[in-house]
This record gives structure tokens, sequence and C-alpha cells, in this order.
């Protein structure tokens, strides 16, 4: 039996071999922009000439594929060894979204994690100079089981709001206990307000990362990123953010 469950392990290992790096995007809170973040990262990389997948870890509120612009009915495609992540703009995907559809998919703890190491056992990322995943909000099943097998830096992302901030501390908190560099926190302007610097320094206070990137509100993002292209007012964030992920 427990050689099974290496066996299963192993081929988790044997399938990130080739990444060389994993970056974790995760937030305590939901809807701050992080798969968005995800995405814009993804399609920047791309356009530098930098190898770029993405895992969806996002079991119930998938979103990836769809904010690419995929149609919900392509599916996933099995070959000798396991699952080719399908190509959207350049960019490596996997998401349970590939398997199910638009179909509602209810999972709850062990079940949950079965799912990720599934996709992890089975996805051919082959070589990749960086592997974004995408996390759900929270710091439940799908963060402890990723947090196991992928040890990069990874982005918090918060709006500036007061509640938003105040959960991204406690899930900055979590993250950092568990040993993970976070070399940088994403203030996600989606509320499109003047961000107040009370909130800048209860920030640096609590989550003295080396820096803080802000990304503006951009009204056409969703249509940009659904075509494969990087609203130009968020291009020199998103470098500044991949400088601190290197
Ligand atoms: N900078 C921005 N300007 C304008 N709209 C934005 C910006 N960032 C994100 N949005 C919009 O905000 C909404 C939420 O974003 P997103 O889905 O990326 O959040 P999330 O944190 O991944 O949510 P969840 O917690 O459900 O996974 C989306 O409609 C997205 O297009
Ligand atoms: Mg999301």
């Amino acid at each position: 039996m427990s050689g099974v469950k290496d066996y299963k392990e192993y081929m988790i290992l044997d399938k990130l071999r080739g990444i060389k790096r994993a970056v974790l995007i995760g937030s305590g809170k939901g809807g701050v922009g992080k798969s968005t973040i995800t995405a814009l990262l993804g399609l920047r990389m791309r356009n530098l000439g930098i190898s770029v997948g993405i895992l969806d870890a996002d079991l119930h509120g998938s979103s990836i594929p769809y904010i690419l612009g995929m149609s919900s009915e392509v599916g996933v495609e099995a070959v000798k060894g396991g699952f080719k992540p399908l190509e959207i703009h350049g960019i490596k995907v996997m998401s349970l979204r590939m398997f199910v559809g638009d179909r509602p998919v209810p999972l709850r703890g062990e079940r949950k994690k079965e799912v990720l190491k599934y996709l992890l056992s089975m996805t051919l990322w082959g070589t990749l100079d960086y592997l974004l995943i995408d996390l759900p909000p929270g710091m439940g099943d799908e963060q402890l089981t990723l947090m196991k097998y992928l040890k990069g830096p990874h982005v918090v992302v918060t709006i500036p709001t007061k509640t938003s901030i105040d959960v991204s501390l406690r899930y900055f908190k979590f993250v950092n206990d568990l040993g993970f560099n976070i070399p940088v926190i994403v203030i996600n302007n989606l509320v499109n307000s003047t961000i107040d610097d009370e909130l800048l320094t209860k920030l640096r206070k609590v989550a003295p990362v080396g820096k803080y990137i802000i990304i503006p509100y951009c009204s056409e993002i969703e249509y940009s990123l659904s075509t494969g292209t990087i609203p130009k007012i968020v291009i020199e964030p998103i470098d500044n953010l991949i400088d601190c992920i290197r």
C-alpha cells in the first residue's frame, strides 16, 4: 500500500522536474484579482520570451481558461504518460475546467487534495521557466496541498480596503509561518480609489516585505486578457512584479 502512495509522490515530482521556478499567487480574500494578476503575469512573461505555464488551482471557482478567452467546450488531451496542458495564447494551462466544462464540482477535504494531486501527477508540463499557481481564496486544502510540492515565492494580492488588508495580513502570516518567501505584496486597485497612506502604513508595519506593487484600475482588463493582450497601463507594474519574483 505504501508503495502505491510513494509511486504517486514519485509521479508528482517527476512531472514537476522540468519546472525552473514555481510562483504561487494567493490571498486570504476572494475577488481581489489573483487570477487576473496570474493571467497578466503569464501573458507578459510569454511576451518577454519566458516559457510559462499556469496551474489553475481554484477547483470551485476555476477561471483562468475563461479569463484567457478559452471556450468551456475545450477538453483535456490525454496522451501517453498523462495530460497535455492546453496552450492558450502561448501559455500552457491546466485546469479542472478542462475536465468538467461548465458543470459545478462540489468537493471537500480529502477529495480536493486527491484532485490536486491527480492534476500534479498527470500534467505534462515539459520544461518551463515559470509555473504560476492561481490559488483560490483562503488557507485550506488547496494551499496546504500545493505548498507541499511547489516551493517557490508567494505573491500576496490585496485590494486597498481596510477589510481586504486585514484578511490579507493574516494570510501573509500563514504563508510566512510556513517558511515561504513573500517578495512582494500586490495592491490591486480594482476599486479605483485613492490609496490611503494609513492603509499602506498598516500593511508595512505588519507585513514588512521588500516591495509593494500597485496595479491600477483598468476598465478594459477583462476584454484585453480574453484576447491575449495586456492593457498598456499595467505593463510597467507587471514588469516590476516579474523583477520581484525572478
Ligand atoms: N486592476 C483591475 N481593474 C479592473 N478590474 C479588475 C482589476 N483586477 C481585477 N479586476 C476584475 O475584478 C474581478 C475579480 O478578479 P479575479 O477573478 O481576478 O479575482 P480573484 O481574486 O481571482 O477572485 P477569486 O477569489 O474568486 O478567485 C474580475 O471581474 C476582474 O476582471
Ligand atoms: Mg481567482
